[in-house]
């Protein structure tokens, strides 16, 4: 059945959120469960990794909503919406509106960086980074500890997204899970010329692939690392 109403967010722009969401409760969960399941923080780790270094190229050349050049806002667009909220006059966006855009920006900026310190990183026990062999001793450490104090603030800005989410569901009665999980928004919040007729697929695999080759170059071009515990 197809969803009615019309085309907001493209099915990459769709899979990534959903399939971003399992990357990162996993990589949680494996960093929790002891170093001996560090392969599967790693599997998990290079699926955030690829996934926002993805979105990155999709704020560039995506479609129309996906784009960075049309939600992210400059602050008076962003203290406009907050004051209309405080004075109970909600509005609705057909993209991102301009503060959902800024927790946008803070989620894919602390998963690059987590990513990034975590490619890096080693545990001080066996493990390492696929990257650890670029970098000294003491550099990967600094990024270690940067990656386990970062993931407290990504997952407090997580608990604020899916709050705020809740929120404008009692405000508005809007419901942005259902327009994030069928790429719809009713008709009365996009205007007919606002609505997107093509997911660019093939230029989303294109990107794909371009950033699983250049992840997959780093790695493979990573200088063997000291420790004679790197498998
Ligand atoms: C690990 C947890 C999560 C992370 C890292 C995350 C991250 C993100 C990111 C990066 C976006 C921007 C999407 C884009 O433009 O590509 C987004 C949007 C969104 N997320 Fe999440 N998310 C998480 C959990 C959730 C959950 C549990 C829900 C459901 C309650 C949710 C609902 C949404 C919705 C509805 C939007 C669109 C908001 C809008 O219309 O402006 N997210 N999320
Ligand atoms: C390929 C990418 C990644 C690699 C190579 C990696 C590597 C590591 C390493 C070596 C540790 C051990 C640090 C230690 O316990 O001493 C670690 C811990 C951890 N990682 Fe990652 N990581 C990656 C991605 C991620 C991502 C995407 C997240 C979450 C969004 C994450 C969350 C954590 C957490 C919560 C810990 C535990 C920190 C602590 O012990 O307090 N990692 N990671």
């Amino acid at each position: 059945m197809v969803a009615a109403g019309r085309r907001v967010w493209d099915l990459p722009v769709r899979i990534f959120h959903w399939a971003l969401v399992a990357g990162v409760l996993a990589s949680y969960v494996t960093s929790r469960i002891g170093p001996e399941y560090f392969r599967l923080h790693l599997a998990a780790g290079y699926l955030v990794t690829v996934l926002v270094a993805f979105r990155l190229l999709w704020g560039l050349f995506g479609t129309r909503h996906a784009r960075f050049a049309s939600f992210v806002r400059g602050p008076r667009p962003v203290l406009r919406q907050a004051s209309q909220f405080l004075r109970g006059q909600p509005t609705r966006h057909a993209g991102h509106n301009p503060l959902g855009a800024l927790m946008v920006l803070a989620l894919l900026a602390s998963l690059a960086a987590q990513a990034v310190t975590g490619l890096f990183g080693n545990d001080e026990i066996f493990n390492v980074g696929p990257l650890y062999g670029w970098v000294s001793d003491e550099r990967s450490l600094e990024l270690t500890a940067v990656h386990k104090l970062l993931f407290n603030w990504i997952a407090g800005a997580i608990v604020i997204h899916v709050v705020a989410i809740l929120a404008h569901r009692l405000w508005t009665r809007e419901n942005l899970v259902r327009a994030m999980w069928t790429g719809n928004k009713p008709a009365e919040v996009v205007a007919g010329d606002e609505a997107i007729d093509s997911s660019r697929l093939w230029l989303a695999l294109l990107l794909l692939a371009i950033v699983i080759a250049a992840l997959a170059a780093a790695v493979l071009l990573a200088p063997e690392p000291a420790l004679s515990s790197y498998e």
